[in-house]
């Protein structure tokens, strides 16, 4: 079974001493979460501190990006080891922010992906339509667009580590959340299309989070659909309080 994976994706929110206060609060309130797996994504600068904080802990720690190369002259870019070497096992790769704002594209976020899987980092890979897709009914068209471009070459034992995240554009930062309804129905689809390119086993390992204003008050419907394996959460992961909630959905 699907172990249900629930992420705050901190974007470039906390300063150093702001994440280890979040996440010693996260930490006294979270209990044990056997059923559930928690993660945590910093900004970079904030890794190594929460790195040591959550060791033998019940979070995870994950970056919001990487870079593909492994190393060299790459001014500002950071690279699959340093990641893992300060202690994270999942990186985001393919968010809306760094597809629109820093023209990452579908083959850049596929070789992101790949550099990840050879440096023993979960890929969670994000696809999403903008509203004026979704408009025009092509929103299915685009997420399995950038599910077949995003998962090239990369083979059905490799998706044991992979996560997909489907974030509708227009649901992020908006407070207009997609309703649980059309949030399964898009996860169906991925997963449909995992079967068509792997076989249905390798589908039905795969977690596909949902994200896109999600909070306390919708989490519990949200995972409450057969295909939501989780969320990637933004604005409501900046606070101990809510995040534990969206943690504790029933
Ligand atoms: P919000 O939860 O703030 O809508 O952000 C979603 C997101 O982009 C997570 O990666």
């Amino acid at each position: 079974m699907r172990s249900p994976l629930i992420a705050g994706n901190w974007k470039m929110y906390k300063t150093v001493g702001e994440a280890v206060e979040l996440v010693e609060a996260l930490l006294a309130g979270l209990g044990s979460t056997t059923d559930r797996e928690v993660l945590v994504c910093p900004p970079y600068t904030a890794l190594d501190r929460i790195g040591a904080l959550v060791a033998g802990q019940p979070i995870a720690l994950g970056a919001q990006d990487v870079f593909y190369e492994a190393e060299g002259a790459y001014t500002g870019a950071i690279a699959p080891r340093m990641l893992r070497d300060v202690g994270c096992t999942y990186v985001i790769v393919g968010h809306s922010e760094r597809r629109q704002i820093f023209g990452d594209d579908d083959a850049q976020v596929n070789r992101k992906l790949h550099a990840a899987l050879a440096n023993e980092l979960r890929p969670i890979m994000c696809v999403g339509e903008s509203k004026p897709q979704r408009d025009a009914g092509q929103a299915e068209a685009i997420v399995i667009g950038q599910v077949h471009a995003g998962l090239a070459n990369v083979t059905a034992s490799q998706m044991q580590s992979v996560v997909i995240a489907y974030e509708p554009i227009w649901a992020i930062g908006t407070g207009d959340t997609a309703t649980s309804a059309d949030a399964q129905a898009m996860h169906a689809a991925i997963r449909r299309t995992l079967t068509e390119l792997y076989d249905a086993e390798t589908a039905s390992g795969v977690r596909i989070q949902y994200g896109g204003s999600v909070k306390p008050e919708n989490i519990d419907e949200l995972m409450a659909q057969p295909d939501i394996d989780g969320a990637l959460v933004g604005g409501a992961s900046l606070k101990a309080d809510s995040f534990l909630r969206i943690v504790q959905f029933r």
